[in-house]
């Protein structure tokens, strides 16, 4: 009871925390503020038999200029990971590269980043943000898709009412999707709020992919959902290569070598940059047990 009263009260207070404290928590989840950061923890992954997925931290720009500045630092990345021979790709945010001002740029800009991923043989997962851009984001990968197929994914929410109907919708051609459970609040109108109702769609929308041949890259620390995961890989007869396993830097690191010794492959999603506040916040807010563990509680 006091403990859900403690998570209640941390995860509606967190915006309100000042930077300088929530700085105390990003060295869990973030690389660091620059690309050099990231490689070096991609190197130290692969070196354990783990890829990366590298994510320039950075979301909801509302100046062009800015959008571009992203874009290419996204270029960087791809460049990078070329010229370092590291075993990762690159996840980016829709309204990092300006979906919330303008949806042409926008697509130019993943364009571009995309076109560069398909000449550097690499792959550019977009992730999904909250549902007045959920549409947006699909349509822009179904266009990307046809254009350079097999560099582009994109990511599903079982928390939302609609992925089920999604996922039909995108199985006409080859899909590459990230599966997650959904991290951004959205109104009972649009998402499952009944943790064990999320987890169920979550194993529903699984098989159904598996089901349509997708590629899945299998996104969560919840052990139970990694339990049913692998019970249908096993039900579907994948090879390891057919599928992943993906997690968050800082979470679930007893999972990992779990994972990895039943010979499945695992990502883990490689944040860096100076805009961190936003994305360790939303990671606080879902876990407030790491605040108590900090205090001593
Ligand atoms: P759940 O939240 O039930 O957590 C299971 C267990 O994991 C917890 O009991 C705890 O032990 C541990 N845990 C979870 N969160 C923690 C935290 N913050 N700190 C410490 N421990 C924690 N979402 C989205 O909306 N769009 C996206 O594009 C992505 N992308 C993405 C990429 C990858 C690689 C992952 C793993 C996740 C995402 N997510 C996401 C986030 C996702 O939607 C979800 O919020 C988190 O993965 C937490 O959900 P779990 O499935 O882990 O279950």
């Amino acid at each position: 009871m006091l403990n859900n009263i403690f998570n209640f009260t941390i995860s509606n207070t967190i915006d309100y925390v000042p930077e300088q404290i929530i700085d105390f928590f990003s060295k869990k989840y973030v690389a660091g503020t620059s690309l050099s950061d990231a490689v070096k923890t991609t190197v130290d992954l692969n070196s354990k038999g783990i890829m990366s997925t590298i994510d320039v931290l950075g979301e909801s720009v509302y100046n062009e200029d800015q959008t571009i500045f992203f874009r290419n630092e996204c270029i960087k990345v791809l460049e990078t990971i070329k010229k370092e021979s590291l075993n990762a790709n690159l996840s980016l945010k829709p309204t990092q590269m300006g979906l919330a001002i303008n949806k042409a740029l926008c697509y130019e800009n993943i364009r571009k980043i995309v076109k560069r991923a398909k000449e550097l043989d690499n792959f550019v997962r977009i992730d999904m943000e909250n549902s007045p851009y959920t549409s947006d984001t699909l349509k822009m990968y179904k266009l990307l898709r046809e254009e350079f197929p097999g560099h582009v994914g994109t990511v599903l929410q079982a928390y939302l009412r609609r992925t089920v109907d999604d996922i039909d919708k995108l199985s006409d051609k080859d899909l590459n999707i990230r599966l997650c459970k959904g991290i951004y609040m959205e109104s009972y109108k649009i998402a499952y709020k009944n943790p064990e109702i999320i987890n169920e769609n979550y194993i529903y929308c699984l098989e159904k992919l598996f089901e349509n041949k997708a590629y899945v890259g299998i996104a969560t620390h919840d052990e139970k959902l990694i339990f049913h995961a692998m019970k249908l890989i096993r039900k579907y007869n994948l090879q390891p290569n057919e599928y992943e396993f993906q997690m968050l830097l800082g979470i679930g690191e007893k999972l990992r070598d779990f994972i990895l010794a039943k010979k499945h492959r695992l990502r883990i999603y490689v944040p860096y940059g100076k805009e961190w506040l936003s994305y360790v916040r939303r990671r606080l807010k879902e876990n407030p047990n790491i605040i108590k563990t900090a205090l001593g509680l």
